[in-house]
């Protein structure tokens, strides 16, 4: 069969079309949609075409249906969760990759997604500052990239696992702060949530690290086995630092894992001023950054480095005869590293985006976002109807009416309901709190001036 590649050529120009117009004017559409669950599921066909449609047709029904129903996640007033914009090269590469539809899992189903995999991830380890020994892999999301690091933790500590499944009592820690995905990954490795030791965080949100060596202590004393520990450089609430060097002195000591997650923040090991707060990560045993957090290119692309990738390849090396690759030192056969087979050519967009801005290029769009928080928090600390509730060392800025949480709770309701902004909840040491996240490439001085607007004409009405 023949591709009708004139009828993709003709509709393929419209659709690049309006995504240029897109990336014009990326605040145009409402942030979020007016609508109800299930109002889409409604006013699509319940079953399939038996014959198939001009491609016309869907992309209609793409824009007249489907995108009344999207959340804009590239609006520049979206400073909800953090933001998570696609870029111009990046989506070119999706383009691209998309055609080709090339699946890397091993050197010989594509030499390109291994080769191309290492390449830039050696660039991004070299602007994160990190270690030449730390081997880089390509996961969908840090709750991926976390699962592995943990399951190279529980080969290190019991090897048996693989083979006899779990044993009781392996412990990991993290701090109170830290991500559903560290929970999710022990629930997924079987290790038990009665095994996930929370440590209380400080007034900052940091880990305790003394209290993180006391929980290490008492396990030890109980006959448990201490496993892994995940300090987080930058947490999801409150974007709080856990203290890694002292951190990795604990690890060190009692021969644990050590995992760093910053999937959010791990961008800013790239600008010289935030060295001290990074300082540590390169004795890390492995850490998770993002890019398709705050370094534009899309969902999903986490990338996971270790300085063990040897104990990665035991826990997931498996390969039946129809797999078999190259066996050449150079050939890096991608799912020995990890439980997925198929593979995405996701470098080809972190690559890109790595052309296109340049070291310097994305430092300064990250201080410009900085800057932006800064100007935020400014104008929350001016008015005495708010105050802030957390540090904010990045582009997150937490905050709060002075009052109760349900006037904290009607004021969130109201600013996302207009449709005009999108912030985000959280609850710090029990009380509601609102949050800022700017992380948009679109954002601008003028977006942050009309979100603060709405927010304190709805706090004048509550
Ligand atoms: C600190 C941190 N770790 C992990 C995650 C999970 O990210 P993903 O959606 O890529 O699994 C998040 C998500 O916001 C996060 O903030």
């Amino acid at each position: 069969m023949k591709h009708n590649a004139e009828e993709f050529r003709k509709v393929g120009r419209e659709v690049v079309e309006w995504m240029a117009d897109y990336f014009t004017d990326p605040g145009r559409f409402r942030i979020t949609p007016d609508m109800k669950p299930g109002d889409l599921i409604d006013k699509l066909p319940a079953s399939g075409p038996d014959w198939g449609e001009p491609m016309e047709v869907a992309v209609k029904d793409f824009h007249d249906l489907v995108l009344p129903a999207v959340v804009h996640w590239n609006h520049p007033r979206f400073l909800n969760y953090f933001g998570c914009t696609a870029s111009t090269p990046a989506v070119l590469a999706e383009m691209l990759v998309s055609v080709i539809n090339t699946n890397g899992f091993n050197w010989t189903a594509s030499p390109a997604v291994a080769e191309l995999e290492q390449v830039a991830l050696a660039w991004l380890r070299q602007w994160m500052g990190l270690p030449d020994e730390f081997f880089g892999i390509i996961y969908d999301t840090a709750s991926t990239s976390t699962l592995h690091a943990l399951a190279a933790a529980r080969e290190v500590t019991d090897p048996d696992s693989r083979i006899k499944g779990t044993r009781t009592g392996l412990r990991i820690y993290c701090s109170d702060q830290a991500h559903s995905s560290v929970d999710k990954a022990v629930i997924t490795l079987g290790m038990g949530l009665d095994n996930l030791v929370k440590i209380e965080s400080d007034e900052a949100f940091a880990m305790r690290a003394d209290g993180l060596e006391q929980a290490i202590e008492a396990d030890l004393a109980a006959g448990l086995t201490p496993c892994a520990i995940v300090a987080t450089l930058g947490t999801t609430s409150t974007t709080s630092v856990d203290p890694v060097a002292d951190i990795v002195g604990i690890a060190k000591k009692y021969k644990l894992w050590l995992h760093v997650d910053s999937a959010y923040a791990g961008v800013c090991a790239m600008l010289p001023e935030y060295a001290a707060m990074f300082a540590g990560v390169e004795q890390a045993d492995s850490l998770v950054m993002n890019p398709h957090k705050w370094m534009f290119v899309p969902v999903d692309t986490s990338v996971l480095y270790t300085r063990h990738p040897e104990v990665l390849r035991r826990a997931f090396a498996y390969n039946p005869a129809y797999l078999s690759s190259s066996q050449d030192p150079r050939a890096v056969n991608l799912m020995d590293y990890g439980f997925q087979l198929g593979r995405r050519f996701r470098a080809v967009k972190l690559w890109f985006v790595m052309r296109y801005f340049g070291l310097e290029g994305l430092r300064k769009v990250l201080r410009g976002h900085m800057e932006l928080a800064r100007d935020f928090a400014a104008k929350v600390g001016a008015d005495p109807r708010f105050e802030l509730t957390a540090p904010a060392p990045f582009s997150t800025v937490c905050f709060r009416l002075r009052g109760s949480d349900d006037a904290n709770r009607a004021l969130f309701d109201r600013v996302n309901a207009s449709g005009e902004a999108f912030i985000s909840q959280t609850v710090l040491r029990g009380r509601f709190s609102l949050r800022v996240a700017v992380g948009n490439y679109a954002t601008e001085q003028e977006d942050i001036d009309v979100v603060w607007k709405l927010i304190q004409s709805f706090a004048a009405r509550a």
